[in-house]
């Protein structure tokens, strides 16, 4: 266990160790249970967390401001569109000013090419942790949270499970790819063999594949990548079947857009689920494109852990926000 985590900041998935990521998985699993039983756990008592949306949500802002409540603190909801960012404060100065104020600062910005680079700039500034609520690289507290409910669901031995990361059709908006990239970073430390599927045009960034093959390399299990997802989907122990956008192929949405509607076969519908194994679960983030992305046969199913996942949210989150502030 290791668990000298105060003050850090948690941007990338392996901004934590293994070690560290495990102690947070063991205060979750505490903190879920103390919630259970009704037992007080102020660990946060007069700590405020600022919580900066440039993007709409509505897990992460609710499980996030539950929690800093029930660890005894407050948690501030700032839009950008109310601060003066737009009239020209820096990251530099949000860093600054709020590491002066607010006791961790997390932040929500998923624009392609800039969401990262904005954290960063901003935790370069700041004397408290910055936490990242989802920005165009990585949604790290997302991947916390759908490793906690794999443990619940198939226990702590993860080794020769076989968990399917798809991508999936959606009409919507082209979804950040933060999802997809965090699991395949994180999940093969804890065991999992990794299949990552898509359509050729909807390849993860380059470095992001760099290191999840190094991670794969490094804990011994199997990371493989196809463009057919009923390939994907046979055996598997662990369907994690979203959408996101064609951005490494194209910076132009219009074209990312086109391409999509390419795809209409990519959902996640009872005839793929029964390729899997037949105790096979179904995760996904959420919001999803109801039977359009995934079907509601499969997403109300008895396959479906997804309100576990969302939930898994508020316990992962109190676990790194209590260690870290
Ligand atoms: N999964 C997730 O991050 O949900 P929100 O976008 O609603 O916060």
């Amino acid at each position: 266990m290791q668990t000298y985590l105060r003050g850090r900041d948690f941007i990338g998935d392996l901004d934590f160790s293994k070690e560290e990521v495990e102690t947070v998985l063991d205060v979750a699993f505490d903190l879920k249970r103390k919630r259970a039983l009704g037992e007080p756990h102020p660990y946060l008592r007069d700590k405020v967390l600022a919580m900066l949306f440039f993007f709409s949500s509505t897990r992460t802002r609710g499980s996030f401001e539950a929690g800093m409540a029930q660890l005894g603190g407050h948690a501030a909801f700032i839009e950008s569109r109310t601060t003066q960012i737009a009239h020209g404060d820096t990251p530099k100065e949000i860093g600054e000013i709020f590491g002066r104020y607010f006791d961790g600062i997390a932040i929500r910005h998923v624009d392609w090419g800039t969401g990262n680079w904005y954290l960063n700039e901003v935790a370069k500034a700041s004397r408290v942790p910055v936490l990242n609520m989802q920005c165009d690289i990585y949604h790290p507290f997302q991947c916390l949270a759908d490793l906690m409910t794999i443990v619940e669901k198939k226990g702590r031995d993860l080794r020769r499970k076989r968990m399917v990361v798809s991508w999936a059709y959606a009409a919507s908006y082209q979804k950040p790819m933060s999802v997809p990239q965090s699991l395949v970073l994180q999940m093969p430390r804890f065991g999992l063999d990794v299949i990552l599927a898509h359509p050729p045009e909807f390849k993860l960034m380059p470095e992001i594949m760099d290191m999840a093959r190094e991670q794969a390399r490094k804990y011994g299990v199997g990371f493989e990548v196809m463009d057919d997802m009923d390939a994907a989907f046979k055996d598997a122990d662990i369907i994690y079947a979203k959408s996101w956008g064609a951005m490494v192929h194209t910076p132009d949405a219009e074209e990312g857009a086109r391409i999509i509607k390419k795809y209409e076969s990519w959902i996640t519908d009872e005839r793929r689920m029964a390729l899997a194994k037949p105790d096979a679960i179904y995760m996904h983030p959420l919001p999803a494109d109801r039977n359009i992305e995934v079907t509601d046969g499969v997403m109300d199913g008895p396959q479906s852990v997804v309100y576990d996942q969302a939930e898994n949210r508020l316990h992962v989150q109190k676990a790194v926000m209590a260690l870290t502030m």
